[in-house]
């Protein structure tokens, strides 16, 4: 058995190193926002439809959205995809570029500030070209004005000059692309929406999809990595691509430093441990979440602004990380007086769940 390279356990070395390693301020593990540390990712993102991982159903419909739009020699429809951040939306809007063989401007909703830099943003644009918006809910008013035109009949009006003489002209735009990728689809409004051909969804990735994509990660860091280690790292990563990446990176890290560099279950387990991630993926702020509705507010219903406010979490993290990964799970239900804790919540915390306990949900 050849072992990568194995640290002589007697140095003091490895020991301060690891201690060095292990107690550097780590950001939150679970933290699906994308990190600067994140950046080595983009090597590991998928370029085609068949490298992607998961998805099946949006990766069917969008093949044929493909194929279809290729085989009449136009643009593809503009595209939407929404879900919880780190699950493939800026990979899949790449993808969709690749596969159509055309150029990728991104950008951002809160990146576009005035109409004028739109209107520069899309004369710039070449036939066929995708411009991919993110987090295109965070578009101002006077941004969108100027995109239902240019969406809709490829045409930008511009208005030269000022006062009485002033006067519009319409330039006609090449048929572009629009792919938009929002975390918060409430929040694009309805005649944004309506001019997206086709809306996609992205889920949770399952617990065999995200063995594949951790599997094939370790691969291409050339991290030696057991079945086992796969699964415990694909379990705890909360059926998110991301954090699959990044808990692997910082596994690798502890398997170098506390062991032979091969990630099997016990080595993922006690780093994964040591990072405060539970068997089921959860993090600190999730298990905060849940103690204060079980705790503070006697298991629900209490609103999720009340939440944020005793936990000093951000509100939208609690909206687009943490709530959807509890709901997902069953910890949570969502009422109309606000979130209540369920029975396998208090279980997973170990807590006791008592039946007459209970506030009566009318
Ligand atoms: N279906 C997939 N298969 C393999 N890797 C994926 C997949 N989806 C996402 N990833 C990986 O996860 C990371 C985060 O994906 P990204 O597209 O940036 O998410 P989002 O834009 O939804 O926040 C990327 O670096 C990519 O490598
Ligand atoms: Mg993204």
């Amino acid at each position: 058995m050849k072992k990568p390279y194995t640290l002589p356990s007697s140095s003091f070395i490895p020991h301060l190193l690891s201690f060095i390693i292990l107690s550097m301020p780590t950001p939150r593990p679970l933290d699906p926002e994308s990190k600067p540390d994140d950046r080595v990712d983009n090597a590991l993102r998928p370029q085609k439809l068949a490298d992607l991982i998961g998805q099946d159903q949006v990766k069917e419909n969008l093949s044929i959205l493909i194929s279809a739009a290729k085989k009449r020699g136009e643009a593809l429809d503009h595209v939407l995809f929404y879900g919880p951040p780190g699950l493939g939306k800026t990979t899949l809007a790449h993808v969709v570029a690749n596969e159509m063989g055309v150029n990728v401007k991104v950008t951002a909703g809160p990146a576009i500030e005035r109409a004028g830099d739109l209107a520069a943003i899309l004369t710039n644009l070449r036939q066929g070209d995708v411009l991919f918006i993110d987090e295109i809910h965070r578009l101002g008013r006077a941004v969108e004005e100027v995109l239902y035109p240019a969406m809709e009949d490829f045409s930008l009006d511009i208005v030269i000059g000022k006062g009485p003489s002033a006067r519009s002209i319409r330039l006609k735009l090449p048929r572009f692309t629009v792919v938009g990728a929002t975390t918060r689809l409430a929040l694009v409004t309805a005649p944004l929406r309506a001019r997206f051909g086709a809306v996609y969804r992205l889920d949770y990735y399952d617990l065999e999809a995200m063995r594949q994509i951790v599997r094939r990660a370790a691969g291409m860091l050339k991290v030696q990595a057991d079945e086992s280690g796969v699964g415990e790292v694909a379990r705890r990563a909360r059926g998110t691509p991301r954090i699959a990446l990044r808990l692997l990176r910082r596994v690798r890290d502890y398997a170098q430093v506390r062991a032979d560099g091969v990630i099997t279950q016990a080595v993922a387990r006690e780093a994964l441990d040591l990072l405060q991630v539970d068997p089921l993926g959860l993090d600190d702020v999730d298990r905060r979440v849940l103690r204060t509705i079980i705790e503070k507010y006697g298991g629900g219903p209490v609103g999720l602004n009340t939440i944020a406010a005793s936990i000093s979490e951000e509100q939208d993290t609690i909206m687009d990380v943490v709530e959807p990964y509890l709901l997902q799970l069953g910890f949570l239900d969502r009422t109309p007086q606000g979130r209540v804790a369920t029975k396998s919540a208090y279980e997973h915390l170990g807590l006791e769940w008592r039946e007459e306990g209970q506030p009566r949900l009318l």
